[in-house]
């Protein structure tokens, strides 16, 4: 039994589970990968909010109400404004150990990103999320927390529908620990804790393009959903402005960073267009930047536009930008050269699963941090770099916030919960495996995706719902693997995102409808 339990090993849940354990509890950290550094947070590129000059909270606070659309959370806002810098002090400088990129002066060398008044974001190079996650693990292992890799958590156990005694249902909702799969073995394992921490991440996977990894796949949302957690602003999924369009480079992120240091969008004409859709140009918004350059590609028939990053400079492109150069040359671009072909993929869920200002959600003992949770913080849109910075300041906030309150823990029947019962026999069949996933990948990239219209998100209710149906019978009767887990949790998150969405019918930031009011 363990004070905590933190599914995820990314910025979110590494921040939590140190800060737990610097406070004497006892913690078990699972990650689904092999790896504990294969996270989201290994991806990011740009960087992470801190302070510029002439920057203060409330000037950080006002940028993020006004990306988020009119329905930020103002106190959750606040909270990450005011916190911002003592967070990242504290947790990644000086525990984690992180030495951020500087300038010739030997000060930090802050960036610009779309919608921030000021240059306030601290990078390392252009892969500051790399840099984060090496750091963060090493000091969840230099201070003896256990990490279990390739751990895929089916379900969590709450006290409603997993013990023998249902007539506890006086009490609220509690959450006891997880089922987990444990891939080495093969076997299911009940791991029992006194708290359980959700740091699981997004969902990138659930679409057709995306700027995540393969490990994205909605898990957390659907296990909080099946266990009765309330989620909330589902239908406001950020897509990125410029991901690599080349068939095989999978999406690779073109960091906004790099329009902050003066990368420009252009059509196939060579037009610089983000003028014409919105005064900050190509520091616009996400989902503006995202539209404009659907529109373009839709106006030119061209099924891409591009970025001049040539006008930086080769020197500056080398030193500043180094991934991303190697990388583009990999697919024979020289971006010291050419203008780098780019399309929008899906990137970050802006909703998750509520939770307050503590990281608690309406499960006792349930706690969410990071992309999955939602605290209200990004309303309908997220300002960049904004996500690694959430995950420090409320992982922090849910460590405090359990250490402050470990004396009004009560005790559970833990020894009423059930094993495991290992039900379905049947082998999986990949061909269906296969079919299912690219059909609920298509289906969110068309229906769901970052143009919405009443026809297409009926369709998509009424085919993810069958699709659930199906899945659910393949999840009963199968043997239980990470292929299923996956694709279940995959099912079932597609359709909760499709459901907030047909249930809103305004447009705004990230959801938006095409379709006329009239017509909605
Ligand atoms: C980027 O580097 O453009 C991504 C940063 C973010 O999503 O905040």
């Amino acid at each position: 039994m363990w004070d905590a339990l933190v599914i995820g090993t990314g910025i979110a849940g590494s921040t939590t589970a140190y800060l737990l354990a610097k406070q004497g509890f006892s913690v078990l950290a699972l990650t689904k990968t092999n790896d504990p550094l294969e996270s989201n947070t290994y991806y990011a590129q740009g960087g992470i909010v801190y302070k510029g000059p002439g920057d203060s909270p409330e000037l950080l606070m006002q940028d993020i109400l006004q990306a988020g659309a009119g329905i930020v959370n103002p106190e959750a806002a606040r909270i990450v404004a005011t916190e911002a810098q003592v967070a990242v002090n504290e947790v990644l400088i000086e525990a984690f150990g992180i030495d951020f990129s500087r300038n010739d002066t030997g000060g930090f060398d802050l960036t610009e990103e779309g919608a921030h008044s000021v240059r306030r974001i601290l990078h390392a190079l252009d892969s500051t999320g790399k840099t984060i996650q090496e750091a963060a693990i090493s000091a969840l292992k230099k201070i003896g927390i256990e990490i279990r890799s390739s751990y895929h958590v089916i379900d969590i156990i709450t006290l409603d529908h997993h013990t023998r005694y249902p007539q506890r249902m006086y009490l609220p909702p509690t959450v006891l620990g997880v089922y987990a799969y444990n891939q080495s073995t093969g076997k299911v394992e009940k791991l029992l804790a006194k708290n359980v921490i959700l740091a699981t991440g997004g969902m990138g996977q659930l679409y057709l393009h995306t700027t995540n990894p393969r490990g994205a796949t909605g898990d957390g949302y659907a296990m909080a959903y099946r266990a009765g957690a309330r989620l909330i602003n589902m239908e406001y999924t950020q897509f990125h402005p410029t991901t690599l369009f080349h068939p095989k480079a999978d999406n690779f992120l073109i960091s906004e960073a790099v329009r902050g240091e003066g990368a420009v969008l252009i059509n196939k004409y060579g037009e610089a267009f983000m003028g014409r859709y919105h005064p900050q140009k190509d520091l616009a918004p996400r989902d503006i930047v995202t539209r404009a350059i659907l529109s373009e590609m839709y106006a030119t028939q061209e099924p891409c536009v591009y970025l001049d990053i040539a006008r930086l400079g080769k020197e500056k492109i080398q030193s500043r930008f180094p991934t991303i150069y190697r990388k583009c040359l990999d697919y024979r671009i020289d971006i010291t050269v050419d203008p780098v072909p780019v399309v929008p993929a899906y990137h970050f869920s802006c909703g998750g699963v509520y939770t307050d200002m503590e990281g608690r959600t309406t499960i006792q003992r349930l706690y969410a941090v990071g992309e999955v949770a939602c605290t209200g913080l990004h309303g309908a849109n997220r300002l960049a770099s904004t996500s690694l910075l959430e995950g420090v300041v409320f992982g922090r906030r849910i460590a405090l916030f359990l250490g402050r309150t470990r004396e009004s823990w009560y005790e559970q029947p833990y020894q009423d919960i059930p094993e495991w019962k290992e039900t379905g026999t049947e082998e999986l069949d990949p061909a269906l495996i296969y079919q299912d996933w690219a059909l609920l990948k298509n289906m969110m990239w068309n229906y769901v995706g970052a143009v919405r219209t009443k026809k297409r998100l009926k369709r998509a209710l009424v085919d993810l719902k069958n699709l659930r149906e199906d899945v659910e019978d393949f999840y009963r009767d199968a043997r239980i693997s990470p292929e299923i887990i996956e694709l279940r949790n995959a099912v079932q998150t597609g359709l909760i995102v499709a459901q907030h969405a047909w249930t809103n019918r305004e447009s705004r930031g990230a959801h938006y409808r095409l379709d006329s009011e009239e017509e909605r």
